[in-house]
């Protein structure tokens, strides 16, 4: 993690990958409300919400818009055809608005490791990167951070907890252990058996945040929390030993850090994502956003608990990962992708999301992934694997 940023005074211009997503959005409200600070010069999406990105592109007027999937691109040029706005698309064309030559930081919010290979272009290109898609880290690990070091690029996490360390991180070589705090998700407090029954329209409603489908079954099952140790570990060079996980359902303690003579810093808020954002996009000023202020007397008090991690074994699959090193991480993230998916699909119920995971570790876990096509082979290596599974899996149910 590198902590120096643009300079504070110089107007920051933006490509934002995940236009249409849940920070997409929230970066957008941060870029409209200070246009003197931010302006978007590029945007990317999927593909699946064109016409949104249609409507962004007409308001933010940026100098090129990407989408992934090739189908959308024709009706994306045909809504776009009056503005001098360059419209690309598949994944060269993401990755081409990834590394937009006038855009100063690259703001990395696609969902899943379809973010690894534009934040990669990204940072080959010396962008500022303000990373939101935690899968870079955990798919791209020590690759990933060895390419942010030879290009000497800046990374400012998004991650609400991982901002908070950030913000309140002074020097490793004092830190005694990084503790993330975690919501506990919609199910805190459930046993194994109730879990059997949940359905993704209830996994699907976050207590305390409104985030995307795929990052929302993550909280749900503590496999966002597992991620988010894979992506400290990486961001702040701590050893996984050095890392806890506290529950905290309040979401208002965003993450601490405890130091080696005891002093404990934490960074507060109310749970908005504007505030993250904001500081990653600003840094190292701040800007206004409207996020609500703390109120403390009103909250009475904090609360804390260890995670159930035998009900949620999503967490300790993702340590278990991390200290496997080699690919297992990727395999980890490949296998949880396939499996929120066919959970949503409904082949799959809740439990089997770490059932599935668990046998992808214990079949894939070892590979080892020196480089960026061996990871990308592992993914694709590890998805047909999943499908296997789930098909299997989804037949006994039958
Ligand atoms: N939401 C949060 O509060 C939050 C908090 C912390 C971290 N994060 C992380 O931020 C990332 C984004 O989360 P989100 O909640 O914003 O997700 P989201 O609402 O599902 O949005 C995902 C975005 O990625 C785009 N996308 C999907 N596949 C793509 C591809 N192959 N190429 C280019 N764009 C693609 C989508 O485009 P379409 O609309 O066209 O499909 C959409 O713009 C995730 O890694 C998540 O873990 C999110």
């Amino acid at each position: 993690m590198s902590r120096d940023a643009s300079s504070p005074d110089a107007i920051q211009s933006l490509a934002l990958l995940g236009a249409t997503g849940s920070i997409g959005e929230n970066v957008l409200e941060i870029v409209a409300a200070h246009p003197e600070r931010f302006r978007v010069v590029a945007m990317a999406a999927g593909g699946e919400r064109w016409q949104r990105l249609a409507e962004l592109a007409r308001r933010f007027r940026p100098e090129a818009v990407a989408v992934w999937e090739p189908d959308a691109a024709a009706p994306l040029r045909d809504a776009l055809a009056d503005l001098p706005i360059q419209v690309f698309s598949g994944g060269e064309g993401v990755c081409r608005v990834a590394a937009w030559e006038s855009a100063r930081m690259t703001v990395a919010a696609i969902v899943g490791s379809a973010g690894l290979s534009p934040t990669l272009a990204a940072v080959r290109a010396g962008k500022a990167i303000a990373l939101a898609n935690k899968e870079c880290l955990v798919v791209g690990g020590g690759l990933f951070m060895e390419e942010v070091r030879r290009h000497g690029v800046s990374l400012l996490p998004v991650d609400s907890e991982h901002s908070a360390i950030f913000q309140v991180f002074q020097h490793k070589r004092h830190v005694r252990r990084l503790i993330l705090t975690a919501s506990g998700g919609p199910f805190r407090g459930w046993r194994r058996e109730r879990l059997a029954t949940v359905k993704p329209d209830q996994a699907l409603s976050h207590p305390n945040w409104r985030m995307g489908r795929k990052i929302t079954i993550d909280s749900a099952t503590l496999m966002n929390k597992g991620l988010e140790v894979i992506e400290a570990h990486w961001l702040f060079d701590i050893p996984p030993a050095a890392i806890d996980v506290v529950v905290h359902p309040e979401s208002i303690v965003h993450s601490l850090v405890e130091y080696v003579d005891g002093s404990v810093l934490a960074q507060l808020g109310a749970p908005d994502m504007r505030t993250p954002i904001a500081v990653a996009l600003a840094w190292p000023e701040r800007v206004n956003t409207s996020a609500p202020s703390l109120d403390l007397s009103a909250l009475g008090r904090l609360t804390f608990e260890e995670p159930d991690r035998e009900s949620f074994p999503c967490l300790d699959l993702a340590w278990r990962a991390l200290r496997q090193g080699g690919g297992a991480t990727a395999a980890l993230n490949s296998a949880n992708e396939a499996a929120v998916s066919a959970f949503l699909q409904g082949r799959i119920g809740f439990l089997e999301i770490p059932a599935l995971i668990a046998d992808a570790l214990d079949a894939l876990g070892d590979a080892s992934a020196p480089t960026f096509d061996a990871l990308f082979e592992l993914d694709r290596q590890t998805r047909r694997w999943a499908e296997s599974w789930i098909r299997r899996h989804s037949s006994r149910e039958a």
